[in-house]
């Protein structure tokens, strides 16, 4: 139905256009300048109108692995894409910023839009037109291999983080492909994974931070999934394609594959794609012009598909511009006092024992520093994203070294986690013992999923440092929530950094030292135990133990390919919806993380009318550190007719205090807020009654209560 209605609307806008040229002489009888004044729709259509066949056939899949090929005849220039949340991949110049969910734990828009502002910017530099990012799927299970590319488990706060950042990067003139559309909330077999997930899970959770990306943002692209949604590939998902995104979101920008997820022909080409990646395979001109002839396709459909890459590029000014901006700077003095930001702020301190930290490094004699990740930096997960190093960054151990003043610093080599006896007694002896422990490039990677336990030296090193030295501080790299409840009693101080990019040792020594009050929370929750998980009930035993063959074997022969159905059974019941819902006390609650400083929060007042809400309060830095903090909005609705999660994030806002200062500040809610899917209408509903709006610093650290009735 939407298709035809979509066919006709296109048809409409290629008539119109032909008719508006018809008096004129041919478009390259034009100047540039001229050109540039026809509006971007119509330049699109007319492009279209003088493409040839073959020219359009060449136009629908990649080119030189990472580019849309140009067509000389009618200078349409060749354009070129590149990874993306973290930097621009693959120019060594580039600004290695902290992964995609060490960005979602600053929770701090202005910051995200100057990253992306950032990037944005480098991206021109280096003449990359398309940033194939940011990656929004919900952190479902920790143990998703590509979480740390991702913004945590909150479609509300993964929605606002990817809308900022895509918003500084298109504003630069870089088109962003939020991605992996839809529900690619494992990386285990994604080729042959099929996510079976009913209608209002995946609207109240997997598509919001994509509906966001696209409506606020403004995301001109996107990029689909490997996987299946209930039994059809991402690529030719004509309910998500075409009904949702197209229909019910009105996106007019470009769809592209993933790399290497077509699995036929017919399929993306009528339901709504636009762009196979990274080259020609079942787009090839071999396969579309049988499917031509067979008439199983026509050419107004990939009329369409060219439009739509078209529109956008012009619309971007990519045409109109020279590839390289010479007047764009890479690593520019800016950005590097961004990406420190941005490390910063994305620090998470879970636990501070008889304040432990900050350590006085004007005070203490000797710091140890052991763990795998102490001496080189771990800057990021692997895969896709991963911003190769060739310049001299600092680890944790040459950071805490280079910035101490009195302090002596020592690392520790272990081996499989064992430290040698006659290390034991400096170690023992420390003013603090710091463990650079979790994941990096190589067991938490894009590819396959991680175990959720540390690798298991790790837990032999910490078990280790903790029976002779109670003042460990534990600094934990990965992409989101693993084991810690075994050991995090034994040790005085835990931060979780995730992954930071070029600031890995330099952002956590600011922090270990003081020089940056923290202000990180967890955009993910951490469990005392894995069954905690709900999902995982539902996922696989052990998602570590990939057999390696299914991962790199063939992925598109639908002969030999098995799919294995990943049932979404807990339905809304991700993450802290589980367990608050259920009454679960978390190892550490979403949301949160300690600072410095001391912040109190006060007269919460609620104010508003009909379906807009306006909640006001005071927050003062009561400590005598200048720190920030994160004030969350929940809302819980009272009385529901069908079954809602116990509370849901709706809005936040992050504020940054002098000592003793006080300030006033507010959260506004709309009818987003109170609303649920209803799978009846097909569409989001607001129920009358009364809901209170829960103010905290975390899920669990709720500070006031307000209510909020709707008529
Ligand atoms: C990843 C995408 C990435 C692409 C290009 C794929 O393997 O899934 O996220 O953008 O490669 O590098």
């Amino acid at each position: 139905m939407f298709d035809r209605l979509q066919q006709r609307l296109f048809q409409y806008v290629l008539t119109h256009a032909l008719g508006m040229y018809k008096d004129q002489p041919d478009v390259h009888d034009h100047d540039t300048q001229q050109e540039q004044r026809v509006a971007p729709k119509e330049r699109a259509a007319h492009l279209v109108t003088q493409m040839t066949l073959e020219e359009k056939i060449s136009y629908i899949s990649g080119y030189d692995d990472l580019a849309v090929r140009g067509i000389d005849r009618l200078k349409i220039p060749t354009v070129y894409a590149s990874d993306a949340t973290s930097g621009v991949r693959c120019f060594d110049a580039a600004t290695a910023y902290p992964a995609p969910v060490a960005m979602a734990a600053s929770w701090d828009r202005e910051l995200i839009r100057e990253v992306g502002d950032a990037i944005g910017e480098e991206a021109r530099a280096q003449g990359v037109s398309i940033l194939l990012g940011p990656g929004v799927n919900i952190a479902r299970v920790p143990t998703c291999g590509r979480n740390f590319e991702y913004l945590g488990e909150d479609p509300y706060l993964a929605g606002e983080m990817a809308s900022s950042y895509i918003q500084g990067v298109q504003g630069r003139g870089v088109i962003t492909t939020v991605k992996h559309f839809a529900c690619n909330n494992s990386d285990y077999d994604r080729h042959k994974s099929d996510s079976v997930v009913d209608e209002r899970t995946l609207h109240e959770i997997y598509l919001p931070a994509f509906k966001k990306a696209v409506l606020q943002g403004g995301s001109l692209g996107v990029m689909s999934a490997y996987n299946q949604i209930n039994g059809t590939y991402a690529s030719e998902h004509a309910y998500l394609l075409q009904e949702v995104l197209r229909g019910a979101w009105g996106f007019d920008g470009f769809v592209m594959s993933d790399w290497n997820s077509l699995y036929s022909t017919d399929g993306p080409v009528k339901n709504g794609l636009d762009l196979e990646m990274p080259g020609p395979k079942w787009l090839s001109s071999k396969r579309i012009h049988q499917a031509l002839q067979q008439k199983r396709i026509a050419e107004a459909d990939l009329d369409r598909m060219v439009f739509d890459l078209l529109y956008a590029f012009i619309r971007t000014g990519i045409f109109d511009r020279p590839a390289i901006d010479a007047q764009a700077q890479t690593r520019s003095k800016r950005h590097q006092h961004t990406v420190s930001r941005c490390a910063d702020e994305a620090v998470v301190v879970l636990k501070n024992d008889n304040r432990l930290l900050p350590l006085n490094r004007y005070a203490l004699e000797r710091v140890a520093v052991i763990g795998p990740h102490g001496l080189l930096p771990n800057t990021g997960g692997g895969g896709s994203s991963y911003m190769l190093q060739r310049r001299r960054i600092h680890g944790i151990y040459d950071a805490l070294r280079l910035n101490a003043v009195e302090t002596e610093v020592v690392y520790i080599e272990s081996i499989s986690g064992l430290i040698d006896d006659q290390d034991i007694p400096y170690l023992a002896q420390a003013d603090a013992v710091v463990i650079a422990a979790g994941f990096d490039r190589v067991t938490e990677s894009e590819g396959y999923d991680r175990s959720y336990r540390l690798p298991h030296a790790q837990e032999r090193l910490i078990e280790q440092a903790a029976a002779v030295n109670s003042r460990c501080i534990v600094v934990l790299h990965g992409g989101g929530d693993m084991e810690c409840s075994s050991w995090v009693d034994t040790v005085g101080a835990l931060l979780h950094v995730m992954y930071l990019g070029e600031q890995a040792g330099d952002a956590v020594a600011r922090v270990i030292y003081g020089d940056v009050c923290p202000s990180g929370r967890l955009p993910f929750s951490m469990v005392r135990k894995y069954s905690d998980i709900e999902a995982a009930r539902w996922y696989v035993r052990h998602p570590e133990h990939m057999n390696i063959m299914r991962v790199i074997g063939p992925q598109g022969n639908p002969k030999i390919r098995k799919v294995t159905p990943m049932p979404y059974n807990e339905q809304l019941m991700v993450g802290y919806r589980h367990l608050d819902t259920h009454g679960i006390e978390p190892l550490f609650p979403f949301g949160f993380g300690l600072s410095y400083t001391t912040f109190v929060i006060s007269d919460g007042a609620v104010t508003g009318a009909g379906r807009h809400a306006e909640i006001t309060f005071k927050v003062r830095n009561t400590g005598d550190t200048a720190g920030s903090e994160v004030i969350q909005l929940y809302v819980h609705d009272q009385e529901a007719s069908v079954f809602r999660p116990e509370q849901e994030l709706k809005g936040f806002v992050k504020v940054h205090l002098e000592p003793g200062e006080e300030i006033g500040s507010k959260i506004t809610i709309d009818e987003d807020a109170f609303s649920y899917y209803d799978t009846v209408s097909h569409s989001w509903v607001v129920e009358p009654g009364i809901f209170e709006l829960r103010l905290g610093t975390s899920s669990r650290d709720i500070i006031y209560t307000g209510t909020f009735t709707i008529e």
